[in-house]
């Protein structure tokens, strides 16, 4: 009889705990109450992914107290949207107290802001953005009180990376023919980082009135390897003729570098090379003369940024839909300050 009434009482419990624990699970040995967050990143093999998503796990960490805890599950979406689909798909059956996503696909948005809007689960996406607040073709794609986008205005790196070139003395020309010709070196096409870099870049130098000549525009998916493939043909084809590279991302740019070197070229003297990122390499690069500016992707302010949003999502607080953190324009002069 005791032993009824006992577990009686101890299902009623339990049941008060699922009822008021409309997120976080209570009851952990020393009474903490630990929500649960999913995190899916586009791929893990990325350099400057992998600094943002190690900063979302120990920001977390330091936000932890003894009364509130995170269990953080980051998974690797491969640059395959079907399995960043699974991994969403899970994280719903899971139920996440909320879910922090950098799309594989930006034009997959709908799908994943639909399914985690109807499973209720506030979702912040970061990195890649489903375009909406810069093209207003998708206005509207995150109006949903519980969805948002934090990052970083492309449009102002490339904007950063041309007047790097347009504010030097000879504004770009090393050869002095009068034409800027350029390597244009891109991430992934279909992620607004890449479209808008390339585009802004050259836009910053047409501006100020400076002529270019576009002489080699490819695709490097942000990786070193790639970066050094399509500088190294490009120098052969163009040898002097080519005054800058430009490309998407640091990761292209230090393979860039190094087919720069085996080509015998001078960055500063006979060529000019640019990025965007602000890796370490990179900026020891620039102090050291062989690269001549990058642009901060500020990866502690956006994934501080998008862990504080997740934070007041899951306790039901009320959130913006887009959250821009600033880029920084990184050149000589800036690392030698
Ligand atoms: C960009 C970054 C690239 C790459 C890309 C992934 O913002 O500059 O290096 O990480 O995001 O979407």
């Amino acid at each position: 009889m005791k032993k009824r009434v006992l577990s009686l009482l101890l299902a009623g419990v339990m049941l008060v705990g699922v009822l008021a624990g409309c997120g976080g699970d209570k009851g952990s040995a020393d009474g903490a109450k630990t929500y649960n967050v999913g995190v899916s990143i586009y791929q893990f093999d990325d350099n400057f992914m992998t600094l943002y998503r190690n900063e979302i796990e120990a920001y977390f960490k330091t936000l932890e107290t003894d009364d509130v805890k995170y269990k953080v599950t980051i998974v690797d979406g491969k640059n395959d949207m079907a399995t960043q689909t699974n991994q969403i798909d899970t994280f719903i059956t899971q139920k996440m107290d909320v879910i922090i996503c950098n799309l594989v696909q930006t034009s997959s948005a709908e799908t994943i802001i639909d399914k985690v809007v109807a499973a209720n689960i506030p979702l912040v996406l970061i990195n890649r953005e489903p375009l909406g607040e810069t093209d207003e073709s998708y206005a509207g794609i995150l109006e949903n009180e519980k969805v948002c986008y934090v990052g970083a205005d492309a449009r102002q790196s490339g904007t950063y990376q041309g007047e790097i070139v347009r504010d030097l003395p000879n504004k770009g020309d090393m050869n002095g023919d009068g034409v800027v010709k350029y390597v244009m070196i891109e991430g992934d096409p279909e992620n607004p980082d890449a479209q808008y870099r390339t585009e802004f870049s050259i836009k910053a130098l047409t501006d100020a009135g400076i002529k270019v000549e576009c002489l080699v525009d490819q695709v490097g998916n942000w990786a070193t390897d790639k970066g050094q493939q399509i500088a190294a043909s490009a120098l052969t084809q163009y040898g002097t003729d080519i005054d800058v590279i430009f490309c998407n991302n640091d990761g292209m740019a230090i393979g860039a570098a190094a087919a720069i070197e085996a080509a015998g070229r001078k960055v500063g003297q006979d060529i000019l090379l640019l990025g965007v990122d602000a890796l370490d390499d990179c900026v020891d690069m620039i102090k050291a003369g062989t690269m001549t500016g990058t642009v901060l992707n500020d990866h502690i302010g956006q994934s501080h940024t998008a862990v504080d949003v997740a934070i007041k999502a899951l306790k039901g607080e009320s959130i913006d839909n887009y959250y821009w953190v600033d880029y920084v324009k990184v050149d000589a002069s800036y690392v030698n300050k």
